[in-house]
């Protein structure tokens, strides 16, 4: 059977996680394709919060197998810490072996890097998802299939440092010693080893008997490499084809694309956010969304649904619906702006340009509502959430499949 996928249509941390979760419970796989822990995607079941970096958010069904897939960057650390919240996942979690390792060097290159960066910073996590990307690309990778045989690891991690001084040294990067870096590699090697498989052929071969597989992307549409606000974006293909390289699949195994999008919008990090918000409504929505980052804990920059950017996410990525995250932050607001086009250069415009930074929104004002916490049931909604969600569905010119209303995963309308 054909996998489904969900993928971010904004800036990221839309509900991926929630939504992925809440459908995982019908799925036999769940699998991640991009991305590392620079992911923070929460699942709030029955008011207990559980947030993933790494590992998929289908984790919370017991009879599915979550899969981290060779697109992925891994740091084994992290990995490792975040397997130990739940109780022994062997048969249940599988990472590929040709996914590429995320060291502690490459957490540092990415801390120096931004610090000299200064104004010009990109606001990464600091996860070392930019350096290890970059090696991967550059063909100075490592991969976690190479842990089986530590001591050639170690001596090509050597050999990379030796090449890699200078770039070390201006960066004021001390190495790591090397028994310790050994002693760190072995913990992994033996850790890891009843985890790691050939996750391409697992995946074929799940399509060939029919399991019901998920897509997970992390990050959102907007911070892809290709096709976000370069280069305040991160380091891999967040959209929908990142699947294919990140898996394995060919673009025939997907079948339907859920783009996940708040009903407002936010950013964390730099870079261009045309609806950015900066008046108390910008903080009410912080506010009422507890608008913080879950892997970084920083303040998400807040503002209006951006339907221009929404209908690019929507096209590129081939979604078949959209999910409406977070209705209930809009509680309460009288009046709830759309960026319906962009004045650009002295004209109206209904795409995004090359420069995302020199539009300014044009906005349509709609009705707001009191409360639509906890609704369950479309026919309950307020007659302005109608509304709102049908203009959406307009402006983007793509069905509403799904509206959340709660963090939690029962909390969902499914139209
Ligand atoms: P992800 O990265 O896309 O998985 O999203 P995050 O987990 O980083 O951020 C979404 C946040 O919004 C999480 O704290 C969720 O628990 C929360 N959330 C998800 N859906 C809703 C909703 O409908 N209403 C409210 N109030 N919170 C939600
Ligand atoms: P989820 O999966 C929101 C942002 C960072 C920064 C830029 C580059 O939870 O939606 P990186 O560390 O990737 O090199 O940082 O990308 N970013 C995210 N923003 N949600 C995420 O993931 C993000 N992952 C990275 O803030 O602006
Ligand atoms: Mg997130």
């Amino acid at each position: 059977m054909k996998a489904d996928l969900i993928v971010g249509i904004q800036w990221g941390d839309e509900g991926k996680g929630k939504i992925v979760d809440l459908l995982a419970q019908k799925y036999d796989i769940v699998c991640r394709y991009q991305g590392g822990h620079n992911a923070g995607h929460t699942i709030v079941v029955e008011g207990k919060k559980i947030a993933l970096h790494l590992i998929p958010s289908g984790i919370l069904n017991p009879d599915a197998v979550n899969i981290i897939g060779n697109g992925v960057v891994v740091s084994p650390e992290a990995l490792l810490k975040e397997m130990k919240q739940f109780d022994s996942l062997e048969g249940r979690l599988y990472v590929s072996d040709k996914a590429h390792m995320i060291l502690k060097y490459h957490e540092l290159i990415d801390k120096a890097k931004e610090k000299l960066r200064g104004k010009n910073a990109i606001g990464t996590t600091g996860r070392g998802i930019g350096p290890a990307y970059s090696d991967k690309i550059s063909r100075v990778g490592h991969r976690l299939g190479e842990l089986k045989d530590v001591d050639t690891l170690l001596e090509k991690i050597v050999s990379y440092f030796d090449s890699n001084r200078a770039i070390f040294d201006v960066l004021e990067i001390k190495l790591p010693d090397i028994d310790e870096l050994k002693n760190e590699l072995c913990e992994y090697k033996e850790k890891l080893a009843p985890y790691l498989a050939d996750t391409t052929e697992y995946i074929w071969e799940a399509i060939e008997n029919n399991k019901r597989i998920l897509l997970e992307g992390a990050q959102g549409t907007m911070l892809d490499i290709d096709h976000g606000t370069y280069p305040y974006v991160t380091s891999s293909n967040t959209i929908a084809a990142g699947a294919c390289t990140g898996l394995g699949l060919s673009p025939r195994d997907i079948a339907k694309v859920t783009g996940i999008a708040k009903a407002y919008c936010t950013r964390v990090g730099n870079g261009p956010f045309p609806t950015e918000d900066f008046t108390d409504e910008g903080q009410k929505l912080r506010d009422q969304g507890h608008e913080y980052g879950t892997t970084t804990g920083r303040p998400r920059r807040c503002g209006w649904f951006d339907a221009v950017a929404a209908r690019y996410a929507c096209r590129l990525n081939g979604c078949d619906e959209l999910s409406i995250m977070k209705l209930d932050v809009l509680d309460g607001f009288d009046k709830i702006k759309i960026c319906v086009a962009y004045e650009y250069k002295g004209e109206k415009i209904d795409y995004v340009p090359f420069d995302l930074e020199n539009v300014t929104p044009v906005y349509e004002e709609f009705e707001g509502w009191k409360s639509v916490e906890g609704i369950r049931k479309f026919e309950e909604l307020p007659e302005s959430a109608k509304r709102y969600i049908k203009v959406i569905e307009d402006l983007t010119k793509t069905k509403v499949g799904m509206v959340s209303t709660s963090p939690d995963r029962e909390d969902t309308i499914i139209m």
